[in-house]
C-alpha cells in the first residue's frame, strides 16, 4: 500500500513528502515532536501528548501551529489514509522556512508541520516483551533540557547504535553522579528487592513520557508501592527486575544491563503486569 504523509496542510505520496532546504527543523533541529500509539485505529493518550506539545512548543517560544483539536484531525486523517490499525503516529513541528540565521525568523514564519503514520509489529513486540531485552550504558551527554521534546537528537542516535552494536535494543543514559537518567527513546525503571518500584522524578533531566504518566496510575491500582529518585547502575544491575517504557513499547522488560542478567536473566512479573494494564489506564480516543 503507498503510504501518505502530511506536509505543511496537504497529504502528500510519499515520494512527494519533501520539506524546504531552509526548514530551520531539517537546519537547526529547531522543533519539536511527538509519537502517538495507534491501538485498533485510535490513538492512545492523544490529549496527554497534545497538552506535552503545547509544553515543548512554549520551552522553544513557538506557537501551536493549529489546535489541539485540529492538529487531532490531522494525526487521525493520516492514521486512516495509512490504514493503520496498530501502529505509531508521527508528529513534528519546525519553526519554519526562513534565510538561515541561528536567531529567530520575523514573527509570522509559519511553522512547518508534517505528521507520518505507520503500523509497528505487534507480534514482534510480544515476542521481545515475553523475552526480555538487554540494554548497555553511556554517558549522558546531552544537553540540559531533554524534558522538552526537542527533535534535536543526536546523542541519542549515538546512543541508540551504541546499544545495536552491542547487541542489545536500547541504551540507558548515565549523569556524572553514576545515575540513570533514562533511555536513549524511553524512560527507565528498575524494582527493588523489596518491591518498591523506582524511577527518575520528571525534572528536567529526562523526558516526562507520557507512558511513564499513565504508568504511576497502574501502579497505584495495583497496590505497588513507587518511589521517584535517582538509581545507580549497580542498583538497577542488583534490582529484581528492570524495564523500560514508551509509546511504542509500553513496558519492555529488561533482562540484562552492561552484559550482566537483572534478577534470574527472565522478565518479571510487575513488568509483565504493568504492560497487561496499561491500556486500562491510558486514554483510548
Ligand atoms: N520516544 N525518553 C525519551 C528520550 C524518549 O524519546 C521517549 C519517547 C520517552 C518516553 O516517552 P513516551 O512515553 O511519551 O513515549 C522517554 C519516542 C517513542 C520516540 O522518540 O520514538
Amino acid at each position: 500500500m503507498s503510504r501518505i504523509a502530511y506536509v505543511n496542510g496537504r497529504y502528500r505520496p510519499w515520494r512527494e513528502a519533501t520539506v524546504h532546504v531552509e526548514d530551520r527543523g531539517y537546519q537547526f533541529s529547531d522543533g519539536v515532536y511527538e509519537v502517538c500509539e495507534v491501538r485498533d485505529g485510535r490513538l492512545v493518550d492523544e490529549r496527554r501528548h497534545m497538552a506535552r506539545l503545547e509544553r515543548s512548543l512554549a520551552a522553544l517560544r513557538m506557537p501551536m501551529p493549529m489546535s489541539p483539536a485540529a492538529l487531532g484531525v490531522v494525526m487521525r486523517e493520516t492514521v486512516r489514509r495509512n490504514r493503520v490499525e496498530n501502529g505509531l503516529v508521527y508528529l513534528q513541528v519546525s519553526r519554519g522556512v526562513a534565510r538561515r540565521d541561528h536567531a529567530f525568523p520575523r514573527s509570522g514564519t509559519a511553522p512547518a508541520v508534517v505528521v507520518t503514520a505507520r503500523t509497528l509489529d505487534n507480534a514482534g513486540n510480544e515476542k521481545l516483551a515475553a523475552a526480555g531485552i538487554g540494554v548497555v550504558t553511556v554517558p549522558d551527554n546531552r544537553w540540559g533540557r531533554p524534558d522538552i521534546k526537542s527533535i534535536s537528537l543526536l546523542p541519542n542516535v549515538l546512543a541508540k547504535q551504541a546499544a545495536r552494536e552491542q547487541g542489545a535494543r536500547e541504551a540507558w543514559f548515565v549523569d556524572r553522579e553514576g545515575n540513570v537518567t533514562e533511555g536513549s527513546s524511553s524512560n527507565a525503571w528498575i524494582v527493588t528487592a523489596g518491591g518498591k518500584v523506582v524511577t527518575r522524578a520528571a525534572d528536567t533531566a529526562i523526558l516526562r513520557g507520557i507512558t511513564r504518566d499513565v504508568l504511576l496510575g497502574a501502579i497505584a491500582a495495583q497496590g505497588l508501592s513507587l518511589e521517584e529518585r535517582p538509581f545507580t547502575v549497580a542498583e538497577a544491575q542488583a534490582a529484581r527486575e528492570a524495564f523500560l517504557s514508551s509509546a511504542t513499547q509500553i513496558v519492555m522488560p529488561i533482562i540484562k544491563i552492561d552484559g550482566k542478567p537483572v534478577g534470574d536473566g527472565k522478565p518479571g512479573p510487575v513488568a509483565r503486569a504493568l504492560r497487561q494494564a496499561f491500556h486500562g489506564h491510558a486514554e483510548v480516543g
